[in-house]
């Protein structure tokens, strides 16, 4: 298993690697050739590539250039007039201009651009974030909830000598453990894909398939800066909504939700509220409402606990942190707290909804890690992510949006199955 982190690793550097130019065109260097140029002779060249880095100063404009044919990235020198949205991390480029002798000690060679056109621009990359594409049929049951819809071949093909794939498949429930293997190469990814769960629940925020949006982050050491990227990500998608499409939101919210234009702008201009789970369990208990369950320390907060703590912090969305270990999945991290051990989970409840993202911190200790699979039963099926802690891991963290619930927060829809046109439940599966 040593090869595939290590792999991944490498992929960083390679990944925007292409093929190598297989004819050269008058003056068209590839980055290799164009880095041993020696002495530089001020020769016009084209260099065809992918931008590795960006970096902008007030007056120039510095670009790492690489087409595969060398480890090492053409510097290009460009003024600052050249750039564009579309100058980013991933596009791909020809630059028309000089090579020269580089002031700087790193490289020799630099490119003085007088043309850059941008090929392809890449849109994979969202304030940093690179987008995965998670895959749908998968192996593990990321929550080990169990609430898994197993993949086999139809009758017709069943192979009569076991499973179609060797092990048992599934509908994801999560992309988050193949965003962590990534994230080992690059260390802001996201993906956003259909996710599957076989909930026996006919609730007005359950589906058994919905989109997620998830993130994961490497080199992140606290909840506090994970919420912040929740809370900006719930708001600038918002906005975003609001100004691109302000005549189906106000239609939702004239003859669906009277009144949720206000409630969407007080969420919008206020901070989220960050509480722990020991003091959510705290509030409900001297809370004067009966509810159906009673809250105790230890036991999962429900759907009414849920609504009544986000009325009581003002209708303002709030995170509940640090939840029971025991009520938390393997790979979140120990809060090592004493005898009421938790995790450093995260949820965000909004109002109207309850629970709208899902995330953690990962636990990144390799023993740590090595006693909750243990104590899981899933030692041997996870050994292959115990390895991602073996070479070279590091905090991390990461969260899960229901985009769904997410439409019913900011247009006040009540059921979830009025925002998606083909819902999916228990005993429904039209068309
Ligand atoms: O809290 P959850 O289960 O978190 C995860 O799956 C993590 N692995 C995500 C991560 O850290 N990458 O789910 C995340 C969110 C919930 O907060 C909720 O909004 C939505 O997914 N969700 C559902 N939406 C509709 N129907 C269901 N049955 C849902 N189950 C979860």
């Amino acid at each position: 298993m040593l090869a595939a982190p290590c792999l991944l690793r490498t992929l960083r550097c390679l990944c925007s690697s292409a093929p190598r130019p297989r004819c050269k065109g008058r003056g068209r260097l590839s980055v290799r050739d164009a880095l041993r140029a020696q002495p530089p002779s001020g020769e016009r060249v084209k260099v065809q590539g992918w931008i590795r880095s960006i970096r902008a100063q007030k007056e120039v404009l510095f670009l790492h250039v690489n087409d595969g044919s060398s480890l090492e990235s053409l510097q290009v020198v460009a003024d600052a007039s050249f750039g564009s949205r579309d100058l980013a991390f991933g596009s791909s480029v020809e630059v028309h201009g000089q090579l020269v002798k580089s002031p700087a000690k790193k490289q020799n060679v630099e490119l003085k651009a007088e043309h850059i056109e941008v090929v392809g621009n890449c849109d994979a990359k969202d304030n940093g974030f690179v987008h995965i594409h998670t895959p749908i049929i998968t192996s593990n049951d990321c929550e080990g909830a169990g609430e898994l819809f197993q993949v086999e071949p139809s009758s017709k093909m069943k192979a009569s000598e076991g499973n179609f794939f060797n092990v048992p498949a599934f509908l994801t429930v999560s992309g988050q453990l193949h965003l962590e293997v990534m994230s080992g190469a690059f260390n802001q990814v996201f993906t956003f894909g259909p996710t599957f769960r076989a909930e026996n629940s006919q609730s007005r925020r359950h589906l058994a398939e919905f989109y997620m949006v998830e993130a994961e982050i490497s080199f992140i050491e606290n909840l506090q800066d994970l919420t912040q990227i929740m809370e900006d990500l719930f708001k600038t998608s918002a906005m975003t909504v609001l100004s691109n499409c302000p005549e189906d939101v106000e239609l939702c919210h004239k003859f669906l939700a009277p009144g949720h234009k206000d409630r969407l702008e007080h969420m919008l201009k206020s901070n989220f509220l960050i509480i722990s789970y020991t003091e959510a369990v705290d509030i409900l208990k001297k809370a004067s409402q009966n509810f159906t369950f009673t809250p105790e320390w230890g036991a999962d907060l429900q759907t009414e606990h849920e609504k009544y703590l986000v009325r009581h912090c003002g209708n303002i969305p709030v995170f509940v942190i640090n939840y029971p270990l025991a009520l938390k999945p393997f790979y979140m991290r120990d809060n090592e707290d004493g005898p009421q051990r938790t995790v450093a989970a995260v949820d965000l409840l909004v109002p109207g909804v309850g629970e709208l993202f899902g995330g953690s911190l990962r636990e990144e200790r390799y023993h740590f890690l090595e006693q909750q699979l243990a104590r899981s039963g899933l030692t041997e099926a996870y050994q292959w992510y115990l390895d991602l802690r073996r070479f070279g891991s590091v905090p991390h963290g990461g969260f899960g949006m229901g985009f769904e619930r997410y439409l019913q927060c900011i247009l006040g829809v009540d059921n979830i199955k009025d925002v998606i046109p083909f819902p999916r439940f228990t005993h429904s599966c039209l068309l």
